[in-house]
């Protein structure tokens, strides 16, 4: 799976995009149809946006819906697998968190977006992107 976005005028094949807007924890992300959830995700430069329960990050892994490492919630069904649903213009995601929680909240927020980078213990070059 590729984050990069091919533009419909430069498209060989000449699909033409039609455009869509979901929400990720309350932020507007636009993708195009035919786009996974995972696949918007990463288009906006998230490379991770939930935790296990040893709260290393957690994004697309395998890409073809074996591994469950991209769990979101989607109009409030829980554990969706990001990289096997298409998104649908209007979707409400939400991330999710497998850390346990304690009496002020979890450990560490979910990761949400690029700027979180440096929470997912990426190395500093990795930061910049
Ligand atoms: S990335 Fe493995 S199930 Fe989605």
């Amino acid at each position: 799976m590729s984050p990069r976005r091919v533009r419909a005028e430069s498209d060989a094949v000449g699909r033409h995009e039609r455009p869509l807007r979901i929400t990720v924890d309350g932020e507007p992300l636009d993708g195009i149809a035919g786009q996974t959830i995972a696949g918007v995700l990463l288009a906006s430069g998230r490379l991770a946006w939930r935790r296990g329960r040893s709260g290393a990050p957690r994004g697309v892994f395998c890409g073809i819906g074996v591994c469950f490492d991209c769990l979101v919630t989607v109009g409030g069904e829980r554990d969706v697998r990001a990289c096997r649903r298409r998104a649908h213009d209007g979707d409400v995601v939400t991330t999710q968190d497998r850390q346990p929680k304690t009496e002020t909240g979890p450990a560490t927020g979910p990761a949400t977006g690029p700027g979180d980078q440096k929470h997912l213990g990426l190395p500093a070059e990795e930061e910049e992107r």
